[in-house]
């Protein structure tokens, strides 16, 4: 897996974290927004959640502009170095639905060439404190939801 590109720096971090103790403190505060509509996907797509859902989380279309979804279905054979292709049909499905329920709001979208969740204003500004346990090294990677985001909001989104 390739390492995420470096954040832009530097924040300003209302809250000093202290590893372990800051995830026990802010683990029910994920759980109670994980309940929130952006993981709730209005429509479900069964090629979608068994697809996307093979290498990581199938991540929740709420999550990331509808322009940004379209560049990433677009390139999936060259999928952040991965190789992700689909049959045609079943691709455009997938995109077709990731398109329909992206985020219109403007803090989804992406201005790199390769757009992330990760990367998203949305991303930046609700996870600011994540962001500085990466940058700490105190969590591998940020794409890892999983690892700050657990019960039923998360179980529904790995494609079980
Ligand atoms: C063969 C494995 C594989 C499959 C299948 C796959 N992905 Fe990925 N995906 C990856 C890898 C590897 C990354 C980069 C993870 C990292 O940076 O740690 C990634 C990253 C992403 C990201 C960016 C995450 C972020 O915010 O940084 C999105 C969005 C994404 N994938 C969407 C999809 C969608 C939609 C599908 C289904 C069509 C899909 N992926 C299927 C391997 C895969
Ligand atoms: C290192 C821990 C960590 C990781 C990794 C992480 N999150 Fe979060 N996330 C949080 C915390 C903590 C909050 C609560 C924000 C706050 O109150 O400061 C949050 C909030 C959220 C919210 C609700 C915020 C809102 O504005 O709606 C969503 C949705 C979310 N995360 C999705 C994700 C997704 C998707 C990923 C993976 C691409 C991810 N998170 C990775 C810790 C994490």
């Amino acid at each position: 897996m390739s390492p995420l590109r470096p954040v832009r720096p530097p924040f300003r971090l209302g809250t000093i974290l202290r590893g372990i103790s800051f995830l026990r403190a802010v683990l029910p505060a994920a759980l109670a927004v994980a309940a929130d509509d952006n993981w709730q996907q209005r429509e479900d797509n069964a090629a979608w959640r068994a697809e996307c859902s093979a290498c990581h989380l199938a991540f929740p279309p709420g999550l990331l502009s509808p322009d940004d979804w379209a560049v990433i279905m677009s390139e999936l054979d060259k999928h952040f170095g991965a190789n992700a292709s689909l049959e045609e049909r079943v691709r455009k499905d997938i995109s077709a639905y990731l398109v329909r329920n992206g985020n219109r709001n403007r803090s989804f979208g992406n201005t790199e060439e390769t757009p992330r969740i990760t990367g998203t204003e949305w991303f930046f500004r609700s996870h600011k404190s994540a962001i500085r346990l990466w940058q700490k090294g105190r969590v591998k990677s940020l794409v890892d939801c999983a690892v700050c985001h657990k019960g039923p909001d998360i179980e529904r989104m790995s494609g079980k």
